[in-house]
């Protein structure tokens, strides 16, 4: 998160070449899988970053990712930060100011529209993560438009979205968006608390005059946590400040209230994707502003047929009833053209459960008056602190441990975060070493493989999962009891005693306790 991210960004952009940027905290493995499907000729890297209790060395894990990687970079330009100078290697690695200072200007290569910007991996429903391809033109007229229509911004004001260059909120509206409109883009190296404190987006708004702040409900969480009666808030000059933007989870309606409350400026819950580049759904600052329903990410975006198809008959449910959203085709400009180096892949993926629609993955509802309720995905994919992660990536990584026989990681509610994963583990027979150790290795082994981001912290041992006849593990289930929600037995449940089981080991872990309660 420090500007030579974006110039690189904007450098490759001007040059008619394709980027792909890769958020920090992902392991070399992960980042070894995107070198692999992308076969990047540069690679441009920080020797390092700074998170709130440590400094984490970013050049051992690009090293480690080239050395596992097929495919070898040309290549790879080091910008040297203080905090941790990083070992070069001679005849591969450069450095960005040495480079800077002996370069010349270079004019704009025209490309096509539909020539490929960038490709922004993402999780899928396996361990591979998924290319989404942004094209040129389609990205310009999108953002541009969404600058002045959703947000209300217009060339010279002040803008701000707290979050990562590394996730697609950040390539659309920390750098694409704003500067698109001829915005100011403030880039922060921090967190919403511990950087140095819960007031620290307060003191950015106020010194920059930010009109409009964009992050995730997970970063006005921690914030409302640490400071619950917004005492930090009363300390700085907000009069700029005209409203604030929530996506890349669900906005719960205890956060919504906290921040109008809080801020007396309206609050927008808008609901998107890696793949569609901005909202499917929202409220339109800049057009007409619709009244706020908690939980709604309010109406479809212009250019967005959305509607809610039965899984099954793929037809339309009455409205009002939980379906599948899916977007009749054709999609609206700068949304996903298709998956890197795997057509066969989107098609798949997107466009072949529902024929003449793009499926999005989440189910939700439209209420009688348009309103969109996104509820859950109808994928493995769950949604930590904003951050998009495959629980399936998470077993595949747990089932490769020698102890391991079989596995499940669901996604439980979490006050902060909004979601953790949690893992059940079988032993293989015959293992009689002490199950905190393994558990102790699992965890390290998926901060090890996928990156600390997975926020992977809380396995257990249980001596079966709960199963439907033909085998397939009941992660809903399991989900449904630990976050005390009301489940249904499964017709298809192989033994219904197993779910008692799981209780069990969900109440030792800290999850399903009120049920307990109830008894
Ligand atoms: N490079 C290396 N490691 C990183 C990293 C990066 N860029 N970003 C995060 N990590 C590490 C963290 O250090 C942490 O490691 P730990 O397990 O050793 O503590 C782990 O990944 C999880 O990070 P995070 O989810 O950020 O948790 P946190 O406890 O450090 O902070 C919040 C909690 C709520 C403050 C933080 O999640 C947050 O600011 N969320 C806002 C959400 C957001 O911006 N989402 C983007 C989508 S819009
Ligand atoms: P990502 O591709 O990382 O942006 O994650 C996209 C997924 O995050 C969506 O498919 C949803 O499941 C979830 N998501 C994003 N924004 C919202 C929102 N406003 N409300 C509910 N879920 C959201």
């Amino acid at each position: 998160m420090i500007p030579e991210a974006v110039v690189a960004m904007l450098a490759c952009a001007r040059l008619g070449a394709i980027h792909s940027v890769v958020f920090g905290g992902f392991a070399a493995n992960e980042l070894a899988v995107r070198i692999n499907d992308a076969k990047p000729k540069v690679i441009v890297s920080a020797s390092c970053g700074i998170e709130v209790q440590r400094i984490v060395p970013y050049k051992p894990l690009l090293d480690e990712a080239i050395a596992m990687a097929d495919a070898k970079p040309e290549l790879c330009i080091i910008k040297q930060r203080p905090m941790e100078k990083a070992e070069m290697i001679s005849g591969r690695d450069l450095d960005w100011d040495e480079l800077i200072a002996g370069a010349t200007p270079h004019d704009c290569v025209p490309v096509a529209a539909t020539d490929p910007l960038y490709i922004l991996y993402t999780s899928g429903t396996t361990g591979i993560p998924k290319g989404v391809v942004r094209d040129n033109g389609g990205n310009v007229v999108a953002l541009k438009w969404t600058m002045s229509a959703i947000y209300n911004m217009q060339a010279g004001d002040v803008w701000w979205t707290a979050s990562d260059v590394g996730w697609v909120v950040g390539h659309s509206y920390i750098v694409y968006g704003p500067l698109f409109k001829g915005c100011t883009t403030i880039l922060f190296e921090g967190k919403p608390v511990g950087t140095p404190d819960a007031g620290v987006f307060w003191r950015i708004i106020s010194d920059h005059k930010v009109k409009a702040l964009f992050t995730a409900p997970t970063a006005f969480r921690a914030i409302k946590r640490e400071d619950p009666n917004a005492e930090e808030m009363k300390k700085y000059d907000l009069s700029s400040f005209e409203a604030l933007f929530m996506a890349g989870e669900r906005l719960d309606p205890d956060t919504l209230r906290w921040a109008e409350n809080a801020l007396g400026v309206p609050v927008i819950d808008h609901w998107w994707q890696t793949e569609t580049g901005w909202a499917i759904a929202g409220n339109f600052l800049g057009l007409y502003k619709f009244p706020v329903k908690e939980g709604s990410a309010t109406k479809p975006s212009p250019g967005w047929n959305l509607q809610v198809l039965d899984p099954t008959a793929k037809e339309p449910v009455p409205r009002g009833e939980i379906g599948a959203l899916v977007a009749k085709l054709p999609l609206p400009p700068g949304t996903l053209p298709t998956l890197w180096n795997n057509d066969e892949g989107f098609l798949n993926s997107y466009l072949k459960e529902f024929p003449g629609y793009y499926q999005t993955g989440d189910a939700g509802y439209i209420d009688e008056d348009g309103y969109v309720f996104v509820m859950t995905r109808t994928d493995d994919i769950i949604n930590v602190a904003g951050h998009r992660l495959s629980t399936g990536a998470m077993e595949e990584v747990l089932a490769d441990h020698p102890d391991v026989a079989e596995c499940a990681v669901v996604g439980v509610e979490d006050s902060l975060k909004g979601q953790v994963p949690i893992g059940f583990l079988v032993l293989n027979a015959g293992v009689s070493r002490d199950p905190d150790e393994i558990i102790k290795e699992v965890i390290q082994m998926v901060r090890e493989r996928i990156g600390p981001i997975a926020s992977f912290k809380k396995a257990t041992v249980v001596k079966r999962l709960p199963k439907t006849r033909s085998g397939k593990i009941l992660r809903g289930t399991i989900q449904k009891i630990a976050d005390n929600k009301p489940y249904r037995m499964p017709a298809t449940i192989d033994d219904p005693a197993i779910l008692g089981e799981m209780e069990e080991a969900l109440i030792k872990l800290g999850y399903a306790k009120a049920r307990e309660k109830e008894g």
